[in-house]
């Protein structure tokens, strides 16, 4: 209302006019004229030198751009606003906004940034008293206010409940995802509860008890153990006074963190997007386009977008360069069956060692170059075995409990080289105490992908650290072997066991197909490739290369290897 009153009184009179609002939300002062001509009103509201005034100026441009000019900056430095605004009028309308806000106070010197020009709707999405209280904190601390950098220190916090993975080692892998993605945990803590709470998720009492507990730990984020919904987020944020994000936005975050090829990197992305997209009321997020930090890192550098209209835009250009990923890969893996390689998965819970072993079994085998693979993910490498058979080999993405189902979705195309592979390995860290935990999700999820009941491997790995007795029971597995990818133990083994699984998928046969036959001929046409048809006294004379397992569909035709 004020923005809209403001701009039509700038076109009547087609000067600035500036406002000054406490934190009360009280406007204390209006003057008119640009601010190099008036004088600025007195903030007396300022408690310290290092402190703000408590006191934001909004003003406004009549030339049409918001973008602040050095007046504007000079102002916001001498008189400590907490935020100075300009608002961009043209013809009337208020077209956009932009402000600044004073990052750091030094003897020196004031630093400030300097946020937009954004759309007057993103302006209002954000909570300036959170956002305030935090720089000011900040400043208090004699921190420096960057967009990344500062440290989080985060609360833990999440529900008990029965069937669910027990809550303190749930919290403990929380707490290593939270170091993982660099915030400093000051505290854990959690709720017996079966159901919970529809607004707040915790238990209001709880809440409670969490809000002291971020005020004397000073903690600036609050992490909750499971997915919580765009409400029970903002209540909680509101109710604590500080960022709330659950365990899908710190995984998120992390695989942004991680994400290394262009794939990899859009399918985080479109992960982060599509669950963003109904939180972008939440405080969580303006806070940090403002503040930046956890949960709001896309892939690499780049902030990720908050824009509602541009983020529907963005994610269907994703899905559709992923689409033309996806194309690449399907003629890689044509070309890969042409070529009759067997290929090989590595799957496992995350940190189970399963980059470690692939580095580890191509640096035991020969890690053989080939043009036609060479753009392929470079987590597939082409290895050709002691025994001369080449086998492609791929790392996939970690598991973990509760992994996102925005991430299975979005690496579904990733997931595919598993549902496509002839083997996979199952990589199992036995030294962990969840390692049977572990191993469960890992199954859930090849279950969801319907690759149950390919042919698997088991390799319990970290051996070096691992309890011997544990050792030897689990080794009652089938097709199962003990190693370190650390120091090479049982590599070797290994090794043979790949080159006995790893069969082949397609071999060469040839085939003699009676006249009186003649429809198999056109069965082989259809599942096999034909190499050369020879038409004889006796029958017809053909050689294919036939995918290895409908072999026992044309037994009684066959002649021979090729
Ligand atoms: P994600 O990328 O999270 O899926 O992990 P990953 O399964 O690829 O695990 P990675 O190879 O990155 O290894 C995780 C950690 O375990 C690293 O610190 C490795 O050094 C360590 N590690 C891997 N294998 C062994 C092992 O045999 N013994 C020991 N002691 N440590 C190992």
């Amino acid at each position: 209302e004020i923005i809209e009153l403001l701009a039509s009184l700038t076109e009547q009179i087609k000067r600035e006019i500036a406002i000054y609002i406490n934190r009360r939300g009280l406007v204390t002062s209006v003057s008119v004229g640009d601010l190099q001509t008036v004088s600025l009103p007195d903030t007396e509201e300022r408690r310290s030198s290092s402190r703000l005034s408590g006191i934001r100026c909004i003003h406004t441009h009549p030339n049409g751009t918001s973008i602040l000019s050095e007046i504007d900056v000079s102002a916001l430095k001498l008189k400590r606003f907490d935020i100075m605004a300009a608002i961009g009028v043209d013809d009337g309308n208020a077209v956009d906004i932009s402000f600044g806000y004073i990052t750091n106070i030094s003897d020196e010197n004031v630093s400030t940034n300097i946020v937009g020009p954004m759309s007057i709707d993103q302006l209002l999405e954000a909570d300036f008293v959170i956002f305030l209280k935090e720089i000011e904190r900040q400043l208090v601390n004699g921190e420096r206010l960057q967009s990344t950098g500062t440290i989080e220190k985060a609360v833990l916090t999440g529900l008990e409940q029965s069937g669910a993975w027990d809550i303190a080692d749930s919290l403990r892998e929380l707490e290593q995802l939270a170091e993982t993605a660099g915030v400093e945990v000051v505290d854990v803590i959690w709720q017996k509860r079966e159901k919970p709470d529809a607004s707040t998720f915790i238990g209001r009492g709880k809440v409670q008890e969490i809000s002291l507990l971020v005020q004397t730990r000073e903690a600036n984020v609050v992490i909750i153990d499971d997915e919580i919904s765009p409400a029970q987020q903002r209540n909680l944020e509101q109710a604590l006074g500080v960022k709330v994000i659950d365990r899908t936005a710190l995984i998120l975050d992390i695989f942004a963190q991680r994400a290394k090829t262009h794939e990899g990197k859009l399918q985080v992305e479109l992960a982060q997007l599509q669950y963003s997209l109904p939180r972008l009321g939440g405080q969580g997020l303006v806070l940090s386009r403002l503040g930046g930090g956890i949960g709001t890192r896309g892939p690499g550098e780049t902030k990720l977008e908050v824009d509602r209209r541009k983020i529907r835009a963005r994610i269907s250009d994703i899905k559709h360069d992923i689409e033309n990923v996806k194309k690449q890969r399907d003629l890689h893996r044509k070309a890969r069956q042409a070529s009759k390689i067997p290929a090989v998965s590595l799957v496992g819970y995350t940190n189970a060692g399963k980059s470690t072993l692939l580095n580890k079994i191509a640096s035991a085998n020969v890690l053989a170059e080939d043009k036609l693979f060479a753009t392929l993910d470079p987590t597939t490498r082409r290895i050709t075995m002691t025994n001369g058979l080449d086998v492609l080999v791929t790392d996939t993405v970690g598991f973990i409990q509760k992994l996102p189902h925005q991430l299975v979705a979005a690496f579904r195309a990733t997931l595919e080289e598993v549902v496509q592979a002839d083997l996979l390995i199952h990589v199992i860290d036995a030294s962990h105490p969840q390692h049977e935990e572990q191993s469960d999700a890992v199954f859930k999820v090849l279950g969801e992908l319907n690759v149950n009941n390919k042919p698997m491997i088991t390799v319990f790995n970290k051996i070096d650290k691992a309890d011997k007795k544990v050792i030897e029971r689990l080794l009652r597995t089938e097709d199962s072997v003990a190693i370190s990818a650390l120091t090479g133990e049982g590599i070797e083994l290994l090794n043979k066991l790949i080159e006995e699984r790893a069969l082949p998928v397609v071999v060469d046969m040839k085939f003699l197909i009676p006249y009186n036959d003649t429809g198999v001929l056109a069965q082989l046409y259809n599942q096999a490739i034909v190499q050369s048809v020879e038409y004889r006294e006796d029958g017809i004379y053909v050689t294919a290369s036939l995918p290895i397992e409908k072999r026992n569909r044309f037994n009684s035709f066959m002649t021979g290897d090729v």
